[in-house]
């Protein structure tokens, strides 16, 4: 099998050759030595540290060679260096390569929007990976580094790529989506986040849509109807050679579902597309997870896929840990169930959360609590934005709510007393309120943005009441 790098292409991508003799061959890139891997190129990136300091570190862990900067003073045991002006600079050029070195026949996918990337992206990877030799993102390897990370990573026999593109800025995806060259670029969906650097919901659409730029020629710009910056987004794809295909639960969507029965197991839908209909069975609840799941059926269809064969992955992939994963507590000789979403959160997420834990049937978990920690990153709409859950608490029939953080404060206060459970600054005590109060047959939804640390809640939680394995 050929490594991922040969010495000899590494050269021709940045232009120079190593320093350092003996031929290498490298099997992944790294930027990071606590994770890096036997045969990895090492990548001294400059971050909240400089990764100049943990070049001899990474030689010891195995690195095959090392990416550093043209100023960078060999160390004793250091092994081939590829120098040159800026490592981050490197790294585009090596993904640049990976990129242009794929087949004609590989389709390459970029996912982003205010919501739902991370669980699209690995939607995309189920279904694909079925069809084909699937590269994808880690994690949420989404900015200036993390994509053409993720491209030099990219093995050349890939037959599916699939990018999360994300952004805090206007501008910042343009770059990256001219990097990966997709043949289908996904939003997800436009919403109000990352306020704090734009001067409206408007401006983010059309930073969102710069993704459209990025693409190949008569490449499909997949685009959710039910959104109202939608039109805005059609037109911006049409101006870039793109075809606009609209996914979503309206009648008017180029692909849409009708049907649609949620569960606690997640949910059934018909998805019709292109004069064709197909059954789908999702198995992570939520409209809005559905709403993705369209969103993948149209790009699947898009890049020419099997969809009914991609597809059919969606019926038993789980929620992952802090998007929607449930599991059991063993409460007072019965069961609760457990909701994790502390990853991440901003109003449409926390939105649709909350409607996902309206839609737990009564019969088996009779009283609903949300855990609700701050959402980041709001900008001076954050007082009012937290404020405005009130309507999804009650249209989700929440019996009880603990909150957590300075902005969950104003919400708390609203709150009738009856659905107080309790307040807390710092989510450090939040856990043994909400353990005193819990009892069998509760169901249990934990969402905040990550910074606000909610995971600690849930990860006290499981060792507390124990931990009956994933929740169907
Ligand atoms: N279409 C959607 N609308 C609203 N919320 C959504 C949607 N899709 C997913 N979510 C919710 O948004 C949260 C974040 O999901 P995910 O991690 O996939 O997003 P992301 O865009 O990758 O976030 P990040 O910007 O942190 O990388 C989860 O709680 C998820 O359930
Ligand atoms: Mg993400």
């Amino acid at each position: 099998m050929q490594p991922l790098w040969a010495s000899s292409e590494l050269s021709a991508a940045l232009g120079v050759e190593p320093d350092g003799s003996g031929s290498v061959s490298i099997t992944g890139v790294s930027i990071d030595t606590r994770s890096l891997h036997h045969g990895d190129l090492f990548v001294a990136l400059k971050d909240q540290r400089d990764g100049h300091d943990f070049v001899p570190a990474a030689f010891k862990a195995g690195a095959s060679a090392a990416l550093v900067s043209r100023s960078y003073s060999r160390q004793a045991d250091d092994g081939i260096l590829f120098r040159v002006s800026d490592p981050l600079d490197g790294l585009v050029g090596i993904g640049r390569a990976a990129r242009q070195r794929l087949g004609k026949e590989a389709r390459i996918v970029a996912v982003t929007g205010s919501a739902g990337k991370t669980g699209t992206k690995e939607m995309l990877r189920a279904c694909l990976s079925r069809l084909g030799a699937t590269h994808a993102s880690e994690k949420s390897y989404n900015n200036h580094w993390g994509v053409p990370l993720t491209l030099a990573r990219m093995p050349r026999d890939t037959q599916f790529g699939i990018f999360e593109i994300g952004m805090n800025h206007a501008g910042e995806i343009r770059p990256l989506t001219k990097m990966v060259r997709p043949h289908a670029a996904i939003i997800t969906t436009v919403e109000a986040v990352h306020l704090e650097h734009f001067p409206s919901v408007e401006a983010i659409a059309d930073a969102k849509g710069e993704i459209f730029e990025g693409l190949l020629p008569g490449g499909a710009a997949i685009i959710k109807y039910d959104n109202p910056y939608a039109r805005r987004l059609v037109a911006t794809a049409s101006r870039f050679g793109a075809r606009p295909v609209t996914f979503g639960f309206d009648s008017h969507a180029d692909v849409r579902a009708t049907d649609f029965r949620p569960s606690d197991a997640g949910s059934d839908f018909t998805v019709h597309l292109g004069g064709r209909t197909l059954s789908v069975h999702l198995a992570m609840p939520g409209r809005h997870i559905a709403e993705n799941a369209l969103a993948v059926a149209a790009t699947l269809d898009a890049i020419g896929a099997d969809v009914a064969r991609g597809l059919a992955a969606l019926s038993d992939l789980a929620p992952p840990n802090g998007r929607g994963a449930r599991s059991l507590l063993c409460v007072g000789g019965g069961r609760a169930l457990l909701i994790d979403e502390s990853y991440n959160a901003n109003p449409a997420s926390m939105k649709a959360a909350l409607a996902t834990l309206g839609a737990v049937a009564r019969e088996t978990y009779a009283r609903r609590i949300a855990v609700l920690g701050d959402m980041l990153e709001l900008g001076n709409d954050a007082p009012a934005l937290h404020a405005g859950l009130k309507g999804a608490i009650d249209a989700a029939g929440v019996d009880l709510v603990f909150a957590c953080g300075p902005h969950m404060k104003g919400l708390y206060d609203a709150l009738p007393a009856a659905m107080k459970g309790g307040y807390s600054l710092t989510s450090s005590s939040i856990e043994t309120t909400l353990a005193d109060h819990l009892r069998a047959g509760d169901v249990v939804m934990v969402k905040a943005s990550n910074g606000t640390r909610l995971g600690a809640v849930v990860a006290a939680l499981k060792s507390r009441f124990g931990k009956d394995g994933p929740a169907a």
